[in-house]
């Protein structure tokens, strides 16, 4: 049996973020993660950071890789079969820029960060369990090799994903869920090629395109597919000509194809579980909620999670307050909901959907030429896109 202070459940970006904060702040903690630590780092997820998820890192002394592989970007741009291409320029209005630096790359330096720091991070622990989270006394059990351990604690952070352990331990007669599905996917594939020098979002009769990047040498593209199709449908030409088909020649003569070096089908989904909290159980990142990544705002909502209670946790072990602690869940799904509806606009926005009408696409089109517009409306976008400042 061992004794810490936060058993952190999930050893993604929220749980190692979270992890790395309350180790900076002398808080012990405990990571317990059900994967091996090569299948963690294998993942291709997310790729484009906010201006607050920029500074955090920055805050924590973790920039340096990013300082130097990332990119930063003043807007990304949204292009439309027979319009002119829109800017969604940050830099004009916020003055704040997005950067794009894979979550891959994150999850390696926040690795690296615990262990230099000494972090205890417990990899292919199975059957993790919170147990008497409405106590002041919960505790976590989990199996490795085949032997039982238990962790007792003063508080569970549930960084577990979706599909995690932690929100399935809140009472349905608690926890209340909002989701939508959508009835497509995104086919997303990395290629060791120069990108294009933007991220570039299509909206094409043929559906949604993606251009985005890496580093100067990894690119990354998606195209919207019907969510019965499978990899093998796909192979890399017809990947690359579906693509250089929804976009305007401007951008598709740029793209420079090559071999895909993964290549991947992801749905599309909206979900929010409301508490973020349970007795001494806190959620964050995915464990909570799920944005489509239209809006790049996956992995940015886990950071600010993770920002709320890395400071609620601080104040109780440091001031014994437990104000912020109560006032989590509400102040952290305020940014969720903004980001989940900002999210589900910019997908409806960008995408075919099977069930449009005539009515549907004239509407979508009118709404892109109000942005192209107004510098009202492009603002608004703009500051959504990059992020709104965290409360404090
Ligand atoms: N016990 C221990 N660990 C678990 C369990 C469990 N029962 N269930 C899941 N995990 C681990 C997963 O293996 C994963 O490594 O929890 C981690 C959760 O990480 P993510 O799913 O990456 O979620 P999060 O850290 O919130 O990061 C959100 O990742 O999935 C992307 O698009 C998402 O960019 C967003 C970011
Ligand atoms: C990515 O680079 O993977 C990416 C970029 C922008 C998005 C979504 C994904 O909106």
């Amino acid at each position: 049996m061992e004794r810490t202070k936060v058993v952190v459940i999930g050893g993604g970006p929220a749980g190692l973020l979270l992890s790395h904060i309350l180790d900076l702040n002398g808080i012990d903690n405990i990571v317990l993660e059900q994967k091996s630590r090569a299948y963690v780092l294998s993942r291709i997820r997310a790729g484009v950071l906010e201006a607050g998820s920029v500074d955090l890192l920055r805050s924590i002394g973790l920039s340096e890789r990013m300082d130097r592989e990332g990119k930063a970007h003043d807007g990304s741009f949204i292009v439309w079969a027979g319009s002119e291409k829109l800017l969604i320029d940050t830099m004009k209005y916020t003055g704040r820029e997005m950067t794009a630096y894979g979550q891959t790359s994150i999850t390696e330096d926040l690795y690296a960060a615990r262990d230099n720091a000494g972090g205890q991070i417990i990899d292919e622990a199975e059957d993790v369990k919170p147990h008497d989270l409405v106590t002041e006394k919960p505790f976590v059990t989990y199996f490795k090799n085949g032997q039982e351990y238990k962790i007792e604690c003063e508080f569970v952070a549930g960084c577990d994903g979706f599909h995690g352990v932690s929100r399935s331990s809140i009472p349905d007669n608690v926890l209340k869920t909002y989701e939508k599905g959508y009835p497509f996917g995104w086919l997303g594939i990395m290629s060791e090629t120069p990108p294009l020098p933007d991220i570039v979002y299509a909206n094409h009769d043929r559906g949604f395109a993606l251009a985005s990047q890496r580093n100067e040498n990894l690119s990354r593209y998606y195209v919207q597919c019907d969510l019965d199709d499978r990899l093998e449908d796909w192979p890399d030409d017809r990947f690359w000509a579906e693509l250089k088909a929804r976009f305007p020649a401007e951008f598709a003569d740029a793209i420079q194809t090559g071999p895909s070096i993964e290549k991947s089908i992801a749905p599309l989904r909206s979900f929010v579980s409301e508490p973020m909290c349970y007795g001494r159980m806190f959620l964050a990142g995915d464990s909570a909620h799920i944005v489509p990544p239209t809006g790049a705002k996956g992995l940015n909502l886990a950071f600010s999670d993770v920002y709320y209670l890395s400071l609620a946790l601080t104040e109780y072990f440091k001031k014994n307050n437990y104000t912020y602690l109560e006032n989590y869940s509400d102040v952290a799904l305020r940014r969720v909901w903004g980001a989940a509806r900002f999210s589900w606009n910019l997908t409806r926005l960008l995408h075919r959907f099977p069930s449009d009408d005539a009515f549907d696409q004239r509407t979508r089109e009118d709404e892109m030429a109000y942005l192209s517009r107004s510098e009202k409306a492009m603002a608004a976008i703009a500051e959504q896109y990059v992020g709104l400042p965290y409360e404090h």
